[in-house]
């Protein structure tokens, strides 16, 4: 990954019409409708952009979409990459450098994931205050880093606060139920056995799923402030386990996907 890259992708996505945007948001699995609230949207398909990690067969569909959105110009990624794609940690990230070089200021991030806190119900939205990095890497080990921001990133406050209140407070006006909590980040794509959702559990997390901590990692390395929430599609409780159904986990995502909607709306006109 080099700046030259960076230039590149962004040169393409300018002469596309990405005219500065302001806000960044990355959509999670089943969590992509909000492009379909855009005034004036112009996509640009990942497999088009220059660098952009090829996609599988799976992700023919990610796109990156520019547009206005409560009077913001936002960019809009409906569709991430995974390290279970066979991607690496630059890889997956390259997308947050990009919007970070086309000039975005904030970055909001979603998710679809299991709950570990046995409070938390399906369907249920969980503000990520913190997390736990369980992917055996990081973003950030390659040779040229220090040129992109420091080396040695500070991880004390990952999650932008002022952007977390007033999650908490647009959640409070809408009477929607926002539940904050760590968030563990594994690889996948297996789900997790009923051992490792005790071990989650016993280290910390109240959720647990297969991306964002490396973008907020990156985030952090571009001092990039953001807020993430998590929609819980499935309940890791040991002792009443069941099989995992994608299915299932895809139509919860899309039927809490709404609240998420608001949030990330309220939030928008906020900043
Ligand atoms: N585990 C890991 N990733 C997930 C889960 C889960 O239970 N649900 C959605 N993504």
């Amino acid at each position: 990954m080099t700046q030259k890259q960076l230039q590149e992708t962004t040169e393409y996505l300018i002469s596309k019409g990405f005219d500065n945007p302001e806000i960044g948001i990355v959509l999670g699995t089943g969590l992509g409708k909000l492009v379909d609230e855009i005034k004036n949207p112009i996509t640009a398909h990942y497999n088009h952009i220059p660098f952009f990690p090829l996609a599988t067969v799976e992700f023919h569909s990610g796109k990156l979409i520019y547009g206005e959105l409560e009077g913001k110009k936002v960019v809009v990624m409906q569709g991430r990459f995974h390290l279970y794609e066979g991607y690496d940690f630059i890889d997956i990230t390259y997308p947050i450098r990009a919007m970070h070089a086309l000039g975005v200021k904030k970055l909001l991030i979603s998710n679809a994931a299991g709950s570990i806190n046995l409070d938390f119900k399906k369907g249920d939205l969980m503000l990520i205050e913190d997390h736990i990095n369980l992917q055996g890497g990081s973003p950030l080990t390659f040779k040229d880093v220090a040129r992109f921001g420091d080396r040695f990133v500070d991880m004390s406050q990952p999650y932008d606060l002022e952007m977390c209140n007033t999650l908490i407070e647009t959640a409070k006006k809408e009477n929607i139920s926002l539940k904050k909590g760590v968030y563990a980040s594994v690889v996948g794509p297996q789900l997790e056995t009923k051992a490792e959702y005790r071990y989650l559990k016993i280290i910390g997390a109240d959720a647990v799923g297969m991306s964002t901590v490396p973008e907020v990692i990156v985030a952090n390395h571009l001092r990039l402030p953001i807020a993430a929430i998590s929609v819980i599609t499935d309940e890791g409780d040991p002792d009443n386990l069941e099989p995992v159904n994608i299915e299932e986990i895809i139509r919860i995502a899309g039927e809490a996907e709404p609240k998420m909607i608001t949030l990330f709306r309220e939030l928008i006109k906020s900043l």
